[in-house]
């Protein structure tokens, strides 16, 4: 229920919209003043009346009913109570019938999202900066659906350029078939990062060549690229799949090598294209922005060049709604400049194109990847969590099954959650023992309270009918923040920020546990052992919603 809403029906300021009273409408400081708070200061000047006097007319003018309990008015605010018991009534009887579809929603009305994320390149490795991208990506991708949006998930790999005329000279001169095949992504990257140290003049030539070959469809040429691809393919799926992670489409930047001359054609037409130095650019000038490079003068095409056509498939394909781009900020002027171009042309629809941007992720140890192999590799920074997680689980409760199971899901669910707690666009330092800690904001702290949810469930169960009568401070503050949980859904698809159902789970285990030591479950007396058991269980299904809505998984036991 839209509490807000409800309020801002009901109130009557004479002169001031229930629109601007809905806007007003805050949440108090502390849960002792109320649970809503209507600042009056800025009615002030419409109503001609002090700002406390207009609190206490609107406050004695409420309708007194059973969801609102009281409005009182405090130094030129009106604050209100709802009826918790009613709310606790109208909140666990939704969770409990909708299950796992708590929070879910068709706002979305079917509408297509294009979500690319993790695009990551080929032969090159995932490192952790990948890792906010996939994760941030994942995440949204799950909650557009959850929201009755149909979210795509693209990624867009980077598998066009040079680099792959490098590779392919580095194999010849220095590689060995069955190394490579058995090495994978980390033979290739070891290549990659041999031949950018020791390649000479005349292999940097002989790379170019190769590179040339490729374009032009040389066979050989070709069936190399294709094997470092598939190999690279085959390594980040295993990681996709430990992250709970999924695309429908791997439509990579060379998936558009055919795309680009009509884009070409039609900025040309438009008369966009200028020279500049040999090379074909859109300029940007009058917008204080640098041109954008299309064609450079050898006639090669370029990043943007790619992502304009990539940009006019999507929508010709997925009829989009809108399209995201979960990328780093360092991209924010290609992405401004892509954008930009694509309104030139006349595109009405560029102004559906985000650019979600998101800060660095660092280790605690100043190491991030650079480009002559001192790369943190993402696959060793989950095993590593991981292991630290089997460490500390068999430590506290060794006498735990499937502790490896349980491992995985807190040390995987860790590394997610430590990408996206933060806001998107601030840069993270990632700590081991920050994001495994069981008593910080962590998602081993919130699976910790679901399995204790659970444990609870398992002994007492979960009962068909339960009595709702006066509600302790404790056990309101889990119901409000039960309630919560479909607006912190929407709030995330909306801003494009998944920490804010990371931090609606934190908040919710939190004031569980609080819940849970200082009132007793299952040895409470009559109807309130019931209540207790099915707010029990509806605390468990949010923070289980939660946690899978960022690909995190939930064990039933720690
Ligand atoms: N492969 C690029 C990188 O890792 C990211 C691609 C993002 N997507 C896009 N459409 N440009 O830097």
């Amino acid at each position: 229920m839209d509490y807000k809403k409800y309020i801002a029906q009901r109130i009557n300021a004479e002169g001031v919209g229930e629109e601007e009273v809905y806007a007003s409408i805050a949440l108090p400081p502390n849960p002792d003043m109320g649970d809503y708070a209507l600042p009056c200061f800025k009615f002030a000047k419409v109503m001609r009346k002090s700002p406390a006097l207009i609190a206490q007319a609107l406050a004695a003018g409420y309708p007194s009913d059973g969801v609102i309990e009281k409005a009182e008015a405090v130094n030129g605010y009106v604050n209100f109570t709802i009826n918790k018991a009613a709310l606790a009534r109208e909140v666990i009887g939704e969770v409990l019938s909708a299950g796992e579809k708590y929070g879910s929603s068709d706002i979305g009305a079917g509408k297509t999202v294009c979500l690319d994320y993790s695009s990551v390149n080929i032969a090159k490795p995932f490192h952790i900066g990948h890792l906010s991208t996939t994760a941030i990506g994942g995440a949204l991708y799950k909650i557009f659906n959850f929201l009755g949006y149909k979210a795509v998930g693209i990624n867009h790999l980077g598998d066009y350029g040079t680099q792959f005329g490098k590779l392919i000279c580095a194999y010849k001169h220095w590689g060995d078939r069955q190394q490579v095949e058995e090495g994978g992504i980390h033979a290739i990257n070891d290549l990659y990062v041999r031949f950018n140290s020791e390649a000479t003049e005349e292999m940097e030539h002989e790379a170019r060549e190769y590179f040339r070959l490729i374009e032009s469809g040389d066979k050989e040429a070709n069936e190399l690229f294709d094997w470092f691809k598939e190999l690279t393919l085959k390594y980040v799926r295993g990681i996709y799949d430990k992250l709970n992670v999924t695309f429908d489409s791997y439509a990579g930047e060379r998936f558009y090598t055919d795309k680009m001359q009509p884009v070409i054609d039609e900025l040309r037409e438009k008369g966009l294209l200028k020279e500049s130095e040999g090379a074909q650019v859109v300029d940007l000038e009058k917008y204080g922005m640098p041109p954008c490079l299309i064609l450079r003068s050898d006639g090669a095409s370029l990043y943007a060049t790619r992502d304009l056509a990539a940009a006019i498939y999507r929508k010709d394909t997925y009829d989009f709604y809108k399209c995201l781009y979960v990328v780093a900020y360092q991209q924010n002027l290609h992405f401004k400049q892509v954008f930009k171009v694509l309104e030139l042309m006349g595109k009405e629809w560029a102004k559906d194109l985000v650019h979600v941007a998101y800060g660095m992720v660092s280790l605690e140890d100043g190491a991030m990847s650079t480009r002559k192999g001192k790369v943190v590799w993402l696959e060793d920074v989950i095993s590593r969590c991981v292991e630290k997680a089997y460490a500390i689980i068999s430590e506290k409760n060794p006498e735990l099954e499937n502790k490896r199971d349980v491992a995985e899901k807190v040390g995987v669910g860790a590394v997610i959650f430590g990408a996206l707690y933060n806001s998107k666009i601030k840069d993270i330092v990632f700590s081991y023992d920050k994001v495994l800690s069981f008593e910080g904001e962590t998602s081993v702290y919130v699976q910790y309270t679901c399995a204790r949810a659970n444990s609870v469930m398992e002994k007492g169960g979960v009962p068909a009918e339960y009595k709702v009568g006066e509600l302790l401070p404790q056990e309101a503050e889990v119901v409000k923040a039960i309630a919560s949980f479909p607006q912190a859904v929407k709030d995330a698809a909306e801003k494009y920020e998944p920490c804010m159902v990371a931090r609606f789970a934190v908040d919710l285990a939190q004031k569980f546990n609080k819940f849970y030591f200082d009132c007793k479950i299952l040895t409470a007396e009559g109807d309130k052992k019931n209540f207790r058991l099915a707010l029990t269980a509806a605390a468990h299904t949010a923070l289980k919603n939660a946690l899978t809505l960022l690909g995190i998984g939930v064990p039933d036991k720690m």
